[in-house]
């Protein structure tokens, strides 16, 4: 009795959910290890960064890092009459994941289908999220139950952000992404190209050239300038397959993401590369994604709705 007035609570709250957070934003990719964790929570600290209240939903519920890369870790999550009240990390935003409630996060977490669907409902409607403009979710990779739960459970989504590198197999795979976007009848905000290039730079005698071996091999002349610097971008897998592949598919192309071994460093000790270095490229990338995705979502809403 006590568990179906629970499931009842539950169901009010969710469907209130659709009003009281404006925009709610899924991040998916079709392959694995490309960067959707990195991007979900840089995205989140970048809208939270301009005074939008923000919430991230980490729904990898066998894989969750968002506590890590955010230095959550230890958190222990308050929860009282029933509602789980999420942990707060930089910038303000409001954090929820699977991590939170695992006491052994060593040992892997093996749920069939339907235990899956309860915490993710849970996650929607037992969190006191409280008034949001935008909402993030971090999702495993490729196309499974999560996505499609979420879809199904959270009211008014605005669409999916489509993470992926520019080496062939990721764009293939990213490709399915959109295709799963349009099958659950979820709008496509656009693919991000993450890890797009690398620049290196150094000193050499002021108006020389110097020679540098590329990524594919072949020799790479820089030219110096006069102050005795060069600087030169290497694309590591590739460049321009996001923005092609997004071409092709008909979707906009949010924009490209640096590869930089800083985000590694900031993932590992928990503090992230916009949290570390908010004027960097980084930061400055992730700036202009958010800047592509609120015109998007402002191109997708009614004019009454003002995004800040
Ligand atoms: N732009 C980047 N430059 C350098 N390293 C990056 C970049 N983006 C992500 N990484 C690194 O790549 C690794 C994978 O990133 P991340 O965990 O965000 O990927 P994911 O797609 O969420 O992975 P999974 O599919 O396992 O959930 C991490 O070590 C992360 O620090
Ligand atoms: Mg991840």
């Amino acid at each position: 009795m006590e568990q179906a007035y629970q499931q009842m609570q539950r169901k009010m709250r969710m469907s209130k959910i659709g009003d009281s957070i404006k925009h709610k934003i899924m991040v998916l990719s079709g392959k694995g290890g490309v960067g959707k964790t990195t991007v979900a929570t840089g995205l989140a600290l970048s809208l939270a960064k301009r005074g939008m209240k923000v919430g991230l939903m980490d729904i990898d519920i066998t894989g969750p890092n968002v506590p890590k890369m955010l230095g959550l870790e230890d958190v222990q999550l308050h929860i009282e009459d029933g509602q789980i009240f999420p942990a707060i990390g930089p910038n303000g935003v409001k954090v929820i994941s699977m991590a939170f409630l695992i006491e052994d996060p060593d040992k892997p977490v093996i749920w069939r289908g339907p235990i899956k669907l309860g915490a993710i409902q849970q996650f929607i409607g037992d969190v006191a999220w409280g008034e949001l403009d935008a909402l993030v979710i971090d999702f495993p990779p490729g196309t499974g139950d999560e996505p499609l739960t979420v879809s199904q459970t959270l009211p008014n989504l605005d669409g999916v952000v489509i993470v992926t590198t520019p080496q062939e197999v990721a764009l293939l795979d990213s490709r399915k992404s959109i295709n799963f976007a349009k099958t659950i009848n979820v709008p496509v905000l656009g693919v991000v190209e993450n890890m797009s290039g690398y620049t290196v730079s150094g000193t050499a005698p002021a108006g020389s050239e110097i020679s540098i071996i590329g990524p594919n091999g072949a020799p790479l002349n820089v030219k110096v300038s006069d102050d005795g610097n060069w600087e030169t971008k290497l694309d590591l897998f590739k460049s321009g397959g996001g923005e092609s592949s997004a071409i092709d598919l008909e979707v906009p192309f949010l924009g490209a993401l640096p590869f930089d071994p800083g985000v590694v460093r900031g993932g590992d000790d928990g503090v992230h590369r916009i949290v570390a270095d908010p004027e960097g490229d980084t930061a400055t990338a992730f700036d202009s994604v958010v800047e592509e995705i609120l015109g998007q979502l402002s191109n997708s809403t009614s004019p009454d709705i003002k995004i800040t």
